[in-house]
């Protein structure tokens, strides 16, 4: 029985030698290397104030309006490549149909005061941009200029 249970204990400190990553329990339990691979991939976010700097004129009518704490990336997508090099590398044309029921469609489990409406009786099919800036949303008309 003793020798059944060391073979078992030797092939368990084996097999955990084997297959534990090296940097495991380096700082905590979990793999330290991962750290300096996480801090390896490329930002794909510039991060608001980059995109401001450039853009004014939408800073202007942004900070004016219901969006206003609504970061330029949370409905443009990652755009650090657009801000490097504007001239070669233009951010994609958004949906509303899309993007503006990701987080105004009547759902819920959303708080009772966030302004949230059921799509299709309140814009009829339209898009939601012929009638809302989608930069300062409550000025109604206008379109997305
Ligand atoms: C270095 C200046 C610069 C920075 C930084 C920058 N942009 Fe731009 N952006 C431009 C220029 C220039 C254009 C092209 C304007 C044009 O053709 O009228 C443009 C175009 C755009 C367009 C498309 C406009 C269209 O007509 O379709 C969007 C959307 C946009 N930028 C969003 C962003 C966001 C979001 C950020 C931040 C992540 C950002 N930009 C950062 C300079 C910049
Ligand atoms: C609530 C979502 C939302 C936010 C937040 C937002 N945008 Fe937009 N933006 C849009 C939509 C929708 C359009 C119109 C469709 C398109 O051009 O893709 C647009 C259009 C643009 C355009 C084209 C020119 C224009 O005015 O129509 C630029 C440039 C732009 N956005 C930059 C920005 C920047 C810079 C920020 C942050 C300061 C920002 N956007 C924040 C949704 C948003
Ligand atoms: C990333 C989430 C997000 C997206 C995407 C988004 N919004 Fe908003 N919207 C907000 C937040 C946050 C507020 C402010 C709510 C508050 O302060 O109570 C807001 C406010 C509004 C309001 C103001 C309601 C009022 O009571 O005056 C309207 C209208 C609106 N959004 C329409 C739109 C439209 C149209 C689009 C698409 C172009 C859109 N939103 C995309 C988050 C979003
Ligand atoms: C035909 C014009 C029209 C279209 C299209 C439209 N809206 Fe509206 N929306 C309005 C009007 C008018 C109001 C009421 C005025 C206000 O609150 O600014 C409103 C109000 C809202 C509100 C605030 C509701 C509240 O309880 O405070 C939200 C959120 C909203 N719209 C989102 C959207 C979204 C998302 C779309 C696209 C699916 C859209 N709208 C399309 C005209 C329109």
């Amino acid at each position: 029985m003793a020798a059944v249970f060391l073979v078992g204990v030797l092939a368990f400190l084996g097999l955990r030698g084997l297959l534990v990553p090296r940097s495991f329990g380096q700082y905590g339990h979990y793999r330290g290397d991962a750290i300096k691979e996480i801090a390896a991939l490329p930002v794909s976010y510039a991060g608001h104030q980059v995109c401001e700097g450039c853009h004014t004129e939408v800073l202007d009518v942004k900070s004016k309006g219901m969006h206003k704490g609504v970061a330029c990336e949370s409905c443009h997508g990652p755009q650090a490549k657009h801000a490097d090099d504007p001239a070669a590398v233009q951010p994609a044309k958004l949906d509303t149909a899309v993007l503006c029921v990701r987080c105004h469609a009547a759902n819920s489990s959303r708080p009772k005061n966030f302004p949230q409406v059921g799509a299709a009786e309140h814009s009829g099919g339209e898009a939601c941009n012929t009638c809302h800036q989608p930069h300062s949303p409550a000025m109604v008309a206008g379109g997305s200029q």
